[in-house]
């Protein structure tokens, strides 16, 4: 990459929070005041205001800061460019000028960190990431920096786990003096062996060591089986951090969103499955986000739909139906979502044309268009 970053100062790091708290208030307030989509009923004032912000310390403004995002896929290939992405500022600004209010990092630390203790992370690429971070804030997007495809914490999390926290160590104490819009996500999707006790375990430890650098750093943590949303019942966070949001993942029907996907064992079979929005196709997915908003007034925690989208196999309009239904039925309920995912398999931007999918695009930003 010819643009490789440089290491940042701290005065330049303050400059930087500063502006980006104030630049950030004021898209935070502007989010209030977003215009109804098209296709299905629009959220009620009612339900908007509870994405409003009031001060942006507190942690559900913080959640509505993320608002509505993209996943910026790149980083969780073993190695940057392997799946075919590779990140470009024009990406951020894209991004920002389209409406989105945040993005989604994965990123597979596993795969450049030593396997030895200290399990020291590359420095080359921890400074690629720094890149990405740098390029979000300076486009006024937050950014979530989320631990992905840590493979092997699914296959033996118990041998991992010291190298897990060994990670979020170094991660947490080099992100310390970025502003609150950068948010660190624990884990993507932990699941196999990483069972619901395992893992609520393996957060309040992981917490320990995070809060030692970072006490109040927007933190998002969500349950296992794939951050399935009827496995949130299962997952126990400490009740003195007040500075989690919750994350689930949605992609249902699967047979939709998952026909002809490659990773998919079986997925052809579902290949021509359409999503009409039906009123019984409707309700599955109201009924699940009604569950997820019932959990999250009980816990009193705020909810990030980190995840949902539909593979390019399926048809377009359905696809089209489907990421403006889930996309609307979040905001309806006061969850921040970010899209699956920005320019591959599920893409919104076609990289080669240098295009939006506008049909995609409009699914999820209804009222703004670049
Ligand atoms: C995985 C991706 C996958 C997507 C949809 C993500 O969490 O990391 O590899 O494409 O889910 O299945």
């Amino acid at each position: 990459m010819n643009d490789r970053p440089r290491s940042r100062s701290a005065p330049f790091q303050r400059r930087l929070w500063l502006f980006s708290f104030i630049l950030g208030f004021l898209a935070a307030c502007q989010m209030a005041s977003f215009k109804t989509p098209t296709a299905f009923p629009p959220p009620s004032p009612t339900q908007i205001s509870t994405m409003t912000p009031t001060l942006l310390s507190d942690i559900s403004s913080m959640n509505a800061r993320l608002g509505r995002g993209v996943n910026l896929s790149a980083l969780e290939a073993p190695n940057e460019g392997e799946w075919g992405v590779i990140l470009q500022a024009e990406y951020f600004q894209k991004i920002a000028a389209a409406g989105f209010t945040s993005v989604r990092l994965p990123v597979r630390f596993s795969a450049h960190a030593s396997v030895e203790p200290p399990y020291t992370i590359s420095p080359d690429f921890l400074a690629r990431v720094d890149w990405a971070v740098q390029q979000a804030l300076e486009n006024n997007l937050a950014i979530v920096i989320d631990m992905h495809h840590y493979l092997e914490m699914m296959s033996e999390p118990v041998q991992q786990k010291e190298r897990f926290l060994a990670l979020w160590a170094q991660i947490a104490e080099h992100y310390r003096d970025y502003p609150p819009e950068v948010m660190f996500e624990l884990l993507n999707e932990p699941n196999q062996a990483l069972t619901a006790s395992l893992w609520n375990e393996i957060i309040a430890e992981a917490l320990t060591v995070i809060r030692r650098t970072n006490p109040t750093r927007p933190m998002i943590v969500g349950p296992v089986n794939w951050n399935a949303h009827d496995s949130l019942v299962d997952l126990r966070l400490p009740q003195n951090d007040q500075y989690l949001i919750v994350t689930f993942h949605y992609y249902l029907p699967f047979p939709f969103t998952h026909q002809g996907a490659e990773w998919v064992e079986g997925s052809d079979a579902w290949l021509g499955t359409t999503w009409n929005g039906s009123a019984e196709e409707q309700q599955a997915i109201q009924a699940d986000f009604a569950e997820v908003a019932a959990w999250a007034r009980e816990e009193n925690r705020p909810i990030y739909l980190g995840e949902f989208g539909a593979y390019q196999k399926a048809d377009m309009a359905s696809r089209q139906r489907w990421t403006n239904f889930v996309a609307r039925q979040a905001e309806a309920n006061g969850f921040s979502w970010s899209y699956w995912e920005f320019c591959a398999g599920f893409g919104i931007y076609d990289p080669r044309q240098h295009t939006w999918r506008t049909d995609l695009l409009q699914a999820l930003l209804p009222t703004s268009m670049p």
